[in-house]
């Protein structure tokens, strides 16, 4: 009956079956399953790749990829991973899975990079950690956590603007996606007065993100008393934090200075959650290693959150993948290992904060009369750079610049080569 009733001639929709109540849903004429499925739009991010890549302009430059470059443009694999690597090998481990939670080595490493070597709360048994598939899988094992247990409110609030993704995970984990100012289009700096007010206006025991450092994509970071401030008005509302912290150590170069933010607001007395990513700060993009964390009450309430962590887990990925755990955890249980995995990642971002400069340099050497000081006031991956839609079109027709259409711009891709092009390219389509 409900095989010829799908093979019936209709349109798609909802239709009772004749002399029977229960309702079929019928696909169209080919009785294809999933014909009322739409095309969805390319990703915003990958489509500026795709268009790249068609572009056979020799000075062409990518600066939509969230990945870290060399001076020659090329992906970096860093030494000390390679070493790390190299020394798992000799130890011929299996290929086994992984318990639910991860490798627990791994874990603890994680949330000690994050909470720094003389915290409390590990050694107290505060914290519930669990491997996640990189930062993402870490926001969205949060984000279901919140889901299923958190009773006061289904609302998140994000800076506006923040990294693309969270709202998608907010909204796929039938949470509400709410917003708090952040970003100054005019200065292309901080809003921190809109921030403080919108913050203050939050209902209690509401869910907040906050970006822990190297905000994506504005490149815009509180300082560290706007951040006492934050926590305080914070503290008032009661509001639950939710730390994405996806750029340790890349941004600023030092490890601890990237990590003030969490470790403030712990010392002031909250309790968090904390998504880890180590793409960036590794180089560990495709290896998909993260952590998540919660921030218990006591030990008691760390192991019931940590068994309900695990539930969740389970019928989601079952258990993590092994490879890019074991890399990380080998690199900091090895103190010199640990110690030329600091000197990668400061190159990486000393780096990075030098393109900013010679950027800069050059935008004024071209003659551009604009204020760029936001260009080495920001911070990370990212630039803001405050360019607009039709700014952003010329610049990717006219000079096959490619960016995102909000003006972001991954300073990955500015290299000490390209840097007087893409400066020249700049000054042209704002002056
Ligand atoms: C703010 C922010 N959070 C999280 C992530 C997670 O990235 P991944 O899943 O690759 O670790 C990113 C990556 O671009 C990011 O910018």
């Amino acid at each position: 009956m409900a095989q010829s009733a799908r093979l019936m001639s209709l349109s798609g929709g909802l239709f009772k079956n004749a002399g029977n109540s229960i309702p079929i849903v019928f696909s169209q004429k080919n009785s294809s399953w999933w014909s009322h499925v739409e095309m969805g739009p390319p990703d915003a991010i990958l489509g500026v790749t795709e268009a790249f890549k068609r572009d056979n302009n020799p000075k062409k430059i990518n600066l939509g990829v969230g990945a870290y470059r060399d001076d020659n443009g090329k992906p970096f694999v860093l030494p000390s991973v390679l070493k790390a690597e190299e020394k798992m090998r000799g130890k011929q481990l299996d290929k086994e899975y992984s318990p639910i939670s991860g490798n627990m080595e791994f874990c603890k490493h994680s949330i000690n990079l994050a909470l720094g070597d003389d915290n409390t709360i590990v050694p107290n048994g505060l914290n519930s950690t669990v491997q996640s598939i990189s930062g993402t899988g870490a926001l969205w094992i949060g984000a279901k956590f919140i889901e299923h247990y958190f009773p006061f409110s289904r609302d998140v609030y994000l800076p506006s603007p923040s990294w693309g993704n969270h709202a998608q995970i907010v909204k796929l984990a039938k949470l509400n996606v709410k917003s708090y100012r952040y970003y100054d289009p005019k200065t292309c700096g901080l809003d921190f007065q809109g921030a403080l007010d919108d913050i203050s206006k939050i209902p209690e025991k509401s869910v907040i993100l906050l970006h822990a450092c190297a905000h994506n994509p504005t490149g815009v970071d509180p300082k560290p008393e706007q951040w006492a401030e934050l926590s305080n008005v914070i503290k008032k509302r009661n509001l639950f934090i939710f730390f994405d912290m996806a750029y340790q150590g890349f941004a600023s170069g030092d490890v601890n200075r990237d990590a003030q933010a969490v470790r403030y607001f712990l010392k002031d007395g909250h309790r968090i959650a904390l998504a880890q990513s180590y793409a960036k700060n590794f180089g560990l993009y495709g290896e998909r290693v993260g952590a998540f964390t919660l921030v218990n009450a006591d030990k008691d309430e760390a192991a019931r959150t940590l068994s309900q962590l695990k539930i969740l887990i389970r019928p989601m990925y079952s258990n993590p993948p092994i490879h890019g755990a074991r890399i990380v955890s080998e690199i900091l249980g090895d103190s010199s290992l640990k110690k030329e995995w600091l000197s990668d990642v400061k190159g990486m971002a000393d780096r990075i904060i030098s393109v900013r400069t010679k950027l800069r340099e050059n935008l004024k050497k071209n003659g551009s009369t604009r204020d760029w000081s936001h260009i080495t006031d920001q911070i990370g991956m990212f630039c803001f750079t405050g360019l607009n839609a039709s700014q952003v079109e010329n610049l990717t027709k006219n000079y096959s610049v490619y960016l995102t259409k909000d003006g972001r711009i991954s300073m990955a891709g500015v290299t000490s080569k390209n840097v007087e092009y893409l400066a020249h390219a700049i000054h042209e389509v704002t002056k």
